[in-house]
């Protein structure tokens, strides 16, 4: 397996709170990478240290082989996307201004507006469903409508890795799978390098090649989800207990949620349930 984009023991704080704790993380090149984790476990900030919105407070994010930290913004922005858990777009600006602002990377002074930056914006608004909203204010959008203009953004930067935090919040199921489809096909049919935090666990047991399960600002588990997604592991990570039985429609992991589940609170009728129902 190669990787481009690698975090290194990686620690991350807020002030003098630490949040992840070294860290060690190899993104597979070409393969679609799902974070999940409880509330609060350190996925956004791990997400955003892999796009160098935050600094590490220890390790290093290594993109090609090079400290992040000391590469030009530019250089990595050509090669790395990341869309935040919760973007803030400037005041009144419009659908096609905020996708266009995607192309930025791209850019420079003795470099006009292409047609080859048009054309990535008009396919990014296409293929996110948002070209009928191009001269709306962003202000006025649902919130579904305007993830997916975040995601349209996302996708006109054309970067090799794209990172994105809970991309299918705001959106109904029918706009959650056209998202995740979205995702896939990228990947597969051009070979970009995704890295997706989801906080639903069935939906990344779907799409994810590499799953990785982190708790606490530690990775608890990491690979294929067939392999590491186990009603242990929810038990675990969650504090859920569960069945798992194989998703009708795919085969991957699927998760039935039972009870909470909390170490040494079971009473015995409950103990004897949960063995049962995990049979
Ligand atoms: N900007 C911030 N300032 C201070 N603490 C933060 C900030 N962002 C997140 N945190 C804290 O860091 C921890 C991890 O947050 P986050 O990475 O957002 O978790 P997740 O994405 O897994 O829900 C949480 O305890 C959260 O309260
Ligand atoms: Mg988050």
């Amino acid at each position: 397996m190669t990787s481009r984009l690698t975090a290194r023991e990686l620690t991350l704080a807020y002030e003098d709170r630490t949040v992840v704790h070294e860290l060690d993380l190899a993104i597979p090149d070409g393969r679609v990478t799902v974070i999940v984790g409880p509330n609060a476990c350190g996925k956004s900030t791990t997400l955003r240290a892999l796009g160098r919105l935050l600094k590490p407070a220890g390790g290093s994010v290594l993109l090609d082989g090079e400290e992040l930290a000391k590469l030009p913004t530019k250089r990595i922005a050509r090669s790395v996307g990341l869309l935040p858990q919760t973007p803030v777009a400037p005041e009144a600006i419009t659908v096609a201004d905020l996708v266009s602002r995607g192309r930025q990377p791209h850019q420079a002074w003795w470099k006009q507006w292409s047609e080859e930056d048009e054309r990535a914006v008009t396919d990014a608004m296409e293929r996110t469903d948002v070209a009928a909203l191009a001269d709306r204010p962003v202000d006025a959008l649902s919130g579904g409508q305007r993830q997916r203009v975040w995601i349209a953004m996302a996708l006109a930067q054309e970067t090799e890795l794209l990172l994105l935090d809970e991309p299918t919040t705001y959106l109904d199921i029918s706009h959650q799978v056209e998202v995740l489809d979205l995702v896939r096909r990228l990947n597969r049919l051009r070979g970009r390098t995704v890295v997706l935090v989801l906080h639903d666990l069935n939906q990344a047991a779907r799409y994810a090649d590499h799953l990785v399960a982190m708790k606490a600002g530690r990775v608890v588990a990491e690979g294929p989800p067939e392999k590491i997604v186990t009603e242990e592991l929810v038990r675990d990570v969650f504090g859920l207990r569960s069945v798992v039985v194989p998703d009708p429609v795919t085969g991957s992991p699927l998760v039935v949620p039972g009870a909470p589940w909390h170490a040494g609170r079971e009473t015995e009728e409950e103990a004897a349930e949960a063995g049962a129902s995990a049979v």
